[in-house]
């Protein structure tokens, strides 16, 4: 997005044209490494260049004043920096609104408030962490206008606090993460666990992510995903009653399949078999992708859908329609759904030369079952949250 479009934007909801600041925060994509995150595993994020722009300019009292280019009906949202408690009515404003309110508990008072416009092109709702980019957005917007010298990790961990306990979305690291610490043409391989993590080139050669969004909105997702979250929890406990282990994530597949009884529950063997697969699948994506091998890097892509949509069953029709159409077209190595699920966003990796025809082909055979269309984008994994 243009700088002097947003600057101009901003001029025509606040009336004012100096000393303004511009900051960019991306939304993210997992490449591998799904429901993983607060199982203490691995993930396999990047962050996207879509994402959300602010403009903002310092006040000399303490209000802070936000307006949203993606909800103009609600206007100009208005607070005092002594008064940060969740509203309702506050809507999509509650997301910077927790971070500031935590971010003033973690480095003191802030000075002084700020009017600041916010314009988003990640599509609606399309799993894509929107809302972990506002987060972010609000974040370095905070550091760099009153000097925070903040930690990184402490704000993607910030981020995570908000969406947790100002939002209630039990949420992992993972989507903050990749917002925060995103770097150009690179995923990052993120042990959830510690926190170590490592930046992988994305050596496509003649090949393209694409994203794939269902257009589905993800009704009920956060009660499911809190529900799937708990789940694990569950199964973690029975597993503890004989093995020593914090998290699904220290088991290997074998140590998971001698004990797997102690689960009893089906759908609960079902639910840890998927955290304790994906998590070994992960790293075996890095292995593949550090060796050049992207048709095994497909291949595993192909086994977490399956595995989501089978064991953990969070796809939906709508996401198994799009990526199994995604499968049977020539030149795709690997389709999976990205993020929580229950509708968004896929994501197929495509051969260029194929990638016109399977725009057409998967989007005519998504619409004839589903009834209306799917949207393409060609990813391109980007920095992470910044001044521009
Ligand atoms: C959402 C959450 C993440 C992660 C993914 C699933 O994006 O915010 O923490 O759990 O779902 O991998």
């Amino acid at each position: 997005m243009e700088k002097n479009a947003l600057i101009d934007h901003f001029y025509q909801i606040y009336r004012k044209k100096d000393k303004l600041r511009v900051f960019f925060s991306p939304g993210r994509i997992n490449l591998i490494g799904e429901h993983t995150d607060y199982n203490g595993g691995f993930v396999f994020p990047g962050a996207i260049t879509f994402g959300t722009y602010g403009v903002v300019r310092e006040r000399s009292d303490r209000n802070v004043c936000l307006y949203s280019t993606n909800f103009p009906e609600g206007g100009i949202i208005q607070f005092s920096l002594d008064s940060l408690e969740y509203e309702d009515e506050h809507g999509w404003a509650n997301y910077p609104k927790g971070m500031i309110n935590y971010i003033q508990d973690a480095y003191g008072t802030i000075p002084n408030g700020f009017d600041m416009l916010v314009c988003g092109n990640i599509p609606n709702g399309a799993g894509l962490s929107s809302s972990a980019s506002l987060e972010l957005l609000m974040g370095v917007v905070m550091d760099e206008l009153f000097q925070l010298n903040m930690e990184r990790i402490e704000m993607v961990k910030l981020g995570q606090k908000t969406e947790n306990q100002f939002i209630g979305v039990n949420s992992g690291i993972m989507d903050q993460f990749a917002v925060g610490m995103g770097k150009r043409d690179c995923g990052i391989l993120l042990d959830c666990d510690t926190l170590q993590y490592e930046y992988a080139p994305l050596n496509l050669t003649d090949h393209k992510i694409l994203i794939m969004n269902t257009n589905k909105r993800r009704e009920l997702a956060d009660s499911k995903y809190n529900e799937r979250r708990a789940e694990c929890e569950e199964a973690l406990l029975r597993l503890k009653g004989k093995l020593d282990i914090q998290a699904l994530g220290d088991l290997t597949e074998k140590q998971f399949d001698d004990h797997l009884e102690l689960i009893a529950d089906p759908t609960l063997k079902k639910r840890a078999k998927h955290a304790v697969y994906e998590n070994a699948r992960t790293i075996k994506a890095l292995h593949s992708l550090r060796k050049g091998e992207l048709g095994e890097f497909g291949r595993l892509m192909n086994e977490s859908h399956i595995s989501l949509r089978d064991d953990y069953e969070v796809t939906g029709v709508e996401l198994d329609t799009l990526v199994g159409a995604a499968w049977d077209h020539a030149g795709t190595l690997g389709a999976r759904m990205t993020g929580a699920g229950f509708g968004g966003c896929a994501i197929a990796l495509v051969e260029n030369d194929h990638v016109e025809s399977f725009k057409n082909e998967v989007g005519r055979q998504y619409k004839s079952k589903i009834g209306y269309e799917a949207t393409f984008y060609t990813a391109s994994i980007g920095d992470g949250a910044k001044e521009l």
